[in-house]
């Protein structure tokens, strides 16, 4: 079979979309690559569609337990039983089981922390692998309050010289990103398929509010009068759940979702709003990624994200359908020395680290020593990371660049909330893209958005209102 007949048969679509056909071509010439597709146009596929064609299984690290399990159905929905994601959800049972029939798989789904674990790097060794993928690849590169020190370590399993070719996706990348994706994995020359990341039909808009207060009157005030469904971002979890209370007493079916969330409680929202029996979620930067719900409307930053990729990301999640749909971003002055706090909070300055190896050397344990200096749980595993790797002065000089690069990402939002042109046009060109075609519905920059599509008939107003149950019956029974 040549690459068109499983295309139709096994995934049962008609054409490839663009850059798909390039990567899969390249991947089964043996060559690495790094597909960078704005979200929802098809990365999956780029791994999904070559494993058909090659022996052995094909292994694909994937940060979130979200992500591998909405994977792991995909496949199954294409009729591919020969799937398996172990992770930390596993019973240690049902680990063993997977671990001792893993030559029965075609794709293993796994944790950078797990494949990091000394028996499963063995175990994947002795494997004759088709080749690896790397998902959200852009967790290499994004330091900070996920970082991911396993992330970096990936490079460890690859190491062989005669290693299969590996795969990297992910939605924002720009040269940077680009740059680490290839030396942190010691990519060999990847072929590069570059899509470009904007969304016509998402309109931006950028709304200057006077505090904090300003913002929930304002949500209150949208959510009751505009269609969702939609995703609120938030910067804290406390936030995410105070701002939903709020929310849920205007009659609006709401829920919060952050990490703080039982796995299980979180999956149950999820799977609410992609049913629709949920019209909003006010979230943390946890909600998001993997989930396929195609017609939301709707993203409303309530905070200043801390990098352009990540507010590209989040704003991605809005009408994967191709239709019409709305970002909003409410700033205040503020904003901008609270996102500095919430970054710079996890990154140590010289004294702290200096202060910190001095403790290591008198003999005290990590976990101490971390808290003696004042370390954030993150800077924590970034410097234990990173003592691993350097000596002391290197250790210094490489928070020091990080620290440099998380200024120039804020600087860059900073930017964009002063800016005065056109915000799409911004937005772009931090990922070196120029704006293409323009469209009716830009961003509030441009012109007054019109958004009437976004107004909520009377009839969706009234139901959303606050009825008790009397009314409720009343309106039912005519
Ligand atoms: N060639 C194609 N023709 C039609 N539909 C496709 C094609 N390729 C992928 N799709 C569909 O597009 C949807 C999104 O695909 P996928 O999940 O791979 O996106 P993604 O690029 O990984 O997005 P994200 O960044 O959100 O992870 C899926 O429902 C998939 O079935
Ligand atoms: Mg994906
Ligand atoms: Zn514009």
């Amino acid at each position: 079979m040549n690459t068109h007949e499983i295309l139709r048969q096994r995934f049962g679509y008609e054409a490839f979309r663009p850059g798909q056909e390039e990567v899969i071509r390249h991947i089964l010439s043996g060559r690495d690559a790094i597909a960078i597709f704005p979200t929802g146009m098809g990365k999956s596929l780029c791994y999904q569609l070559p494993a058909y064609l090659l022996n052995g299984p094909v292994i694909v690290i994937s940060p979130l337990v979200a992500l591998m399990e909405d994977q792991v159905a995909n496949l199954r929905k294409h009729k591919e039983k020969r799937v398996v994601a172990i992770n930390s959800f596993l019973s240690k049972q049902e680990k063993d089981l997977a671990l001792q029939t893993i030559d029965r798989y075609k794709f293993i789904f796994l944790s950078p922390e797990m494949l990091m674990q000394d028996g499963i790097q063995k175990l994947i060794q002795q494997l004759h692998i088709a080749f690896f993928v790397v998902d959200e690849a852009h967790c290499i590169s994004e330091w900070g309050f996920d970082f991911r020190p396993d992330y970096l370590r990936l490079k460890e399993v690859f190491s062989e010289k005669e290693r299969p070719p590996i795969l990297a996706l992910t939605a924002t990348a720009n040269e940077k990103v680009t740059t680490d994706i290839t030396s942190y994995l010691q990519l060999r020359s990847p072929f590069i398929e570059r899509q470009p990341i904007d969304r016509p039909a998402i309109s931006y808009s950028l709304l200057h509010m006077e505090n904090h207060h300003a913002k929930t009157e304002w949500i209150a005030n949208r959510l009751i009068t505009t269609v969702g469904p939609g995703i609120i971002y938030v910067a804290s979890r406390k936030r995410a759940d105070e701002l939903a209370a709020i929310i849920h007493q205007k009659g609006i079916r709401v829920a919060s979702y952050h990490g703080g969330k039982e796995q299980d409680e979180r999956s149950i929202i999820q799977e609410q709003f992609v049913q629709g029996e949920l019209d909003w979620i006010c979230a943390t930067n946890a909600f998001g990624m993997g989930i396929h719900k195609d017609d939301i409307r709707q993203i409303i930053h309530e905070h200043l994200p801390a990098t352009p990729s990540a507010y590209i990301q989040e704003v991605g999640r809005a009408g994967r359908d191709g239709k019409k749909s709305s970002a909003t971003l409410l700033y205040s002055e503020r904003d901008i020395q609270k996102l500095k706090f919430i970054v710079y909070e996890d990154l140590p300055d010289d004294q702290q680290i200096r202060y910190y190896y001095s403790l290591l050397q008198s003999g005290i344990s990590g976990k101490l020593a971390a808290e003696q200096s004042g370390l954030t749980e993150v800077a924590f595993r970034m410097l234990e990371y990173y003592f691993e790797h350097f000596d002391i002065e290197n250790v210094i000089r490489q928070i020091r660049q990080i620290f440099q690069v998380k200024e120039h990402q804020i600087a860059e939002m900073e930017k964009y909330v002063q800016h005065e042109g056109c915000l799409r046009e911004q937005l772009l060109s931090y990922f070196g893209e120029k704006l293409s075609v323009s469209n009716g519905d830009c961003c509030s920059n441009c012109h007054q958005l019109k958004e009437d599509w976004l107004i909520k008939t009377e009839v969706e107003q009234k139901v959303s209102n606050e009825l008790d149950w009397k009314e409720r019956l009343f309106q039912l029974l005519g």
